[in-house]
Order: structure tokens, then sequence, then C-alpha cells
């Protein structure tokens, strides 16, 4: 037993399959920060490795839910997940709660976990703000829980934002010592965060330093994966922006973090990089670019709001796509729990 992590130690060995595995909690709407940031980058993986995408609502309720609306929450997160492109036949796509082994296997890495790595995490001290006494004990041990999603499937590979880092380390760290304790040396592998992607990350429209957020108090800050053209239009008109034309150069595009943004939403949805936007537009002002970002937008999402709606009309549909994913995910989840209860010595291991 150890109380350090042993970082890129034992784990390091691991020489199982390549998995990919992320989630998103039930919690709000969905914008297109999440679409960009997390939805296109999962449907992309799904055709490179084997995929499993959860909608995590054992992590919402950290924070109070109301009981009857979490389970309809589930079912629009996995909506949008169907919109974007992912493929029930390639990922498997299931709710979180109903694949019990994370849970099981969290508990043993409460135990596994040092109270002096969670006293780190920035994101709880963040969403704790003033009064951590009043937050949930689930709050703390978030991370925690998130490491056993991770490697309860032993995934490799887990796309997140930039946040999230901290949370990957841990997840690395508990690998580490469980494989080291349990002498189980590259049982788990150590996963890495993928932060790249094509909108790694959105800013808000009225105002280039902050994230998009469904927590924003305007909603004139976000697009919703729900807005019509219309809302779309009027959005990207009232954007804020500054008075200069697009620059030649991401350097100069750099300094101007509205401009920044926009330019980057373009490229993300228009598939470009953003010099190839600039070639395009440089010289330009905002009056020409804005409605030719509101054109790519609304014909590069509009077919994904459409396929959502359709998706929501059939509660039915998504949950038959739930169950199977549930399914999928515990044929892989059951047995790597069932090797940490012998490891750990547990009766009937
Ligand atoms: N904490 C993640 C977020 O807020 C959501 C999440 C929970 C997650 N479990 C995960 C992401 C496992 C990746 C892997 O974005």
């Amino acid at each position: 037993m150890t109380d350090q992590p042993s970082p890129g130690v034992s784990g390091a060995d691991y020489s199982g399959p390549q998995r990919v595995l992320s989630g998103v909690q039930p919690s709000g709407a969905l914008h297109l920060g999440n679409y960009l940031g997390a939805l296109v980058k999962f449907a992309r993986l799904q055709h490179v490795q084997p995929t499993f995408i959860f909608v995590a609502d054992l992590h919402a309720i950290t924070v109070w839910q109301e009981p009857a609306k979490l389970a309809a929450q589930t079912r629009e997160i996995a909506a949008a997940y169907l919109a974007a492109g992912l493929d029930p036949a390639k990922a498997a796509i299931f709710p979180q709660s109903a694949v019990p082994e994370h849970a099981e296997l969290a508990w043993v890495f409460n135990c596994v976990a040092r109270l002096g790595w969670l006293d780190r995490m920035t994101q709880f001290k963040e969403k704790s703000g003033k009064h951590k006494e009043r937050s949930s004990v689930g709050l703390y041990t978030y991370p925690v829980l998130q490491a056993a999603d991770i490697l309860v499937y032993k995934a490799t590979h887990v796309p997140v934002g930039e946040d999230q880092k901290q949370h990957l380390e841990l997840t690395r760290d508990i690998a580490a010592k469980f494989n080291h304790d349990f002498d189980a040396p590259g049982f788990f592998p150590l996963p890495e965060p993928l932060v790249q992607g094509p909108g790694a990350r959105v800013m808000s429209l009225r105002d280039g330093a902050a994230k998009m957020s469904k927590s924003d108090e305007s909603d004139y800050s976000r697009i919703n994966l729900t807005d019509d053209a219309d809302a779309i239009a009027q959005k990207i008109r009232k954007a804020r922006t500054d008075a200069a034309p697009l620059p030649e150069t991401l350097e100069d595009l750099a300094t101007r973090p509205e401009a920044d943004n926009l330019v980057g939403i373009y490229a993300a949805l228009a598939n470009q990089t953003k010099a190839e936007v600039l070639a395009q537009y440089a010289g330009q002002g905002f009056g020409s670019f804005k409605p030719a970002l509101t054109e790519v937008m609304v014909s590069t999402m509009g077919p994904v709001t459409a396929r959502l709606k359709d998706y929501l009309s059939d509660p039915g549909e998504i949950d038959s796509i739930l169950a199977t994913g549930a399914a999928r995910a515990r044929q892989i989840a059951r047995p790597v729990v069932d090797e940490v209860r012998k490891r750990v010595g547990f009766w009937g291991a």
C-alpha cells in the first residue's frame, strides 16, 4: 500500500484493447459548444475505436435534480447524441445508472483514492463555492465516480474539455495505485484525455473570454441545439464583435477574442481551418461575415435540430436504444468488476 500516486508505472504495461469513453450530464439543454466540443468528436471516434458514450445521471444528482424530470433529461441527451451522428450499431449509448458496475467500482475506488488527491480538485472548489459544508458528499467524490466510469471499461481514450484534464490525472493515479496495491500490473490502463477537436472551445457570443455555457443568464450568449433559423440569425446579428475587418493572419486574430470565436465556429461548422476561413474573408467586416456565418450554421445545424426533434418525439425508440446500449456496456463492465472483486479479496469472488 502506498499513499502516493505512482505516475507512469503500473499501468504503462497495459496491453489490452483501446477503447473510447465519454459522457455528458443530463442537467440542462445542450448548446453549440457541447455539439462541436463533445458530440461531433464522439461521432468521429466511433469509426476509429470501440466507443462507449453514456448519460451521466449518477453525476447529475450530485446537485439537486427534479425526480419528475430526470428521465426526460436523460432521453434529451441521448437524442442529442443520436442527432449528432452517434450510431447505436457502432457505439454503446446508455444511461450511467443502468450499469450498476459504475457505482460498484466507484466504492472500491473511494477506498483507493486519498483525501489529499481530492482536496486538490479545482472543479469541486468552483462548484461547492463558499459553503462547501452544504455540498453533497457525492459532489466531493464526483471525480472518483468519473474514474470508475472510465476504468470499468478499461477505456484508454477519453474525449473531454480542457476543464476535465485534472479529473483524468486523478483517474490515472487511481489506476496506477490500484494496479500497485493489488499486485495487478497493467490491469487498468492509464487513460489519456483527447482535448483537441473541431471546436475545442466555443466561447460566449456576448463575451469572447467566457465559455459558451448553459448557465449564462443571457440566452443570446449561446446557440441552443433547438434554436431555429430565425433564432440563430438573430443571435449572430447581436453577437458582440469589434469594428475592424477580419485580419489576414492568425496572430492578429488571436488578439481579438470575439472575432477569433466567430471564425473558430465558422471553421468548425464548415470543416475548415481558421486560416482557410481568413483566406476567404480577410479584409471584410462583420457586416458580410455574420450573414455568411449564419448561413453555414443554419445549413449544418438545421438537419441536426430536425433529427433531434424527431428522436424527442419518439421516446420509446430512445428507450430501446438505451436499454440495448446498457446491456452491451454491462458485457464489458461485469467481468472487469468481477476481476476487481477477486483482487480485493471479497467473499464469493
Ligand atoms: N465530468 C464530465 C463533465 O462534466 C462528465 C463525465 C462524467 C465524464 N464521467 C465521465 C466525462 C467520464 C468523461 C469520462 O464534462
